[in-house]
C-alpha cells in the first residue's frame, strides 16, 4: 500500500498541448494545496495557486488562458512567481525589488514523460521516471507521443487495453486506433478537476475517425 501522503506523490495534470499557448494555464487541487500550471514567455512552470499577499487563489477556473494575475488586488507574477505587477504600489504596498522576490510564489514540482504532464506539491521526492519504474515511463512517453491528436471523445470498449498509472487511466483501442486518458481528480480535488481526452494516432487528417 502507499502511505505516502498525496502532497509526495505526483498526479497527471494535462498534456503538453493544453499548456501550449500564451498564458495558457491548467489547475488542480491535491489534497488542501490548490496548484497551477502555466506557460509564461514560453516557459511552463508550476506553483502553488494561492497568491502570497493575501493567499487568494489566482486562478479559479480548471483551465483557461490569461496572465497569472491574483483577481484581489491585482498583483501579476512572472515566470518565477515573482510579483511584477503591483497596482497602487507606490501608494498601497511600497514592495522594492527585493520584497518582490521576499513574496514569490510557492513553486510546485513539473514533469513531462512524453505529452504527459505532470505535477507534485513537495518540491522533493523521487522523479517522475523512479516513481513509475524506466519500463512504464517509456511506455507512456511513446503512447503520448503516438497519439499526438485531441479528437472527438470515444468510450473504451471492454477489448481495449487497459493501463493504471497514478491518477491516470489510459484506454488503448486494438491496433492502435485510439487512446483515450482519463484523469480523476487527485484527493481534495472535485470533479471539476478530472479530465477525460481521445487522441488519434499521427495519420492524416482526412482519416481521422468523425
Ligand atoms: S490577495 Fe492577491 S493581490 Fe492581494
Amino acid at each position: 500500500m502507499d502511505d505516502r501522503t498525496p502532497e509526495n506523490r505526483w498526479f497527471h495534470l494535462c498534456t503538453t498541448d493544453d499548456l501550449a499557448g500564451p498564458n495558457a494555464f491548467v489547475t488542480t487541487r491535491v489534497g488542501a494545496v490548490p496548484l497551477v500550471a502555466q506557460t509564461i514567455k514560453g516557459r511552463v512552470v508550476a506553483f502553488r495557486n494561492v497568491c502570497t499577499h493575501r493567499f487568494a487563489v489566482i486562478h479559479g477556473e480548471p483551465s483557461g488562458c490569461g496572465p497569472l494575475r491574483c483577481p484581489y488586488h491585482g498583483w501579476s507574477f512572472d515566470a518565477d512567481g515573482v510579483p511584477v505587477g503591483l497596482p497602487f504600489n507606490p501608494t498601497d504596498f511600497q514592495l522594492e525589488a527585493e520584497g518582490r522576490r521576499r513574496l514569490a510564489l510557492h513553486p510546485a514540482s513539473l514533469a513531462r514523460c512524453g505529452r504527459l504532464v505532470f505535477v507534485r506539491v513537495a518540491l522533493d521526492g523521487p522523479s517522475l521516471e523512479e516513481e513509475l519504474g524506466t519500463d512504464l515511463f517509456a511506455r507512456l512517453a511513446a503512447l503520448s507521443e503516438n497519439f499526438p491528436h485531441r479528437g472527438d471523445a470515444l468510450e473504451p470498449a471492454e477489448d481495449w487495453e487497459r493501463i493504471e498509472v497514478a491518477n491516470l487511466r489510459l484506454h488503448l483501442a486494438p491496433g492502435g486506433a485510439a487512446l483515450v486518458l482519463h484523469s480523476a481528480a487527485p484527493p481534495g480535488a472535485d470533479r471539476r478537476f478530472s479530465r477525460t481526452a481521445t487522441r488519434h494516432p499521427a495519420i492524416a487528417d482526412a482519416e481521422l475517425p468523425v
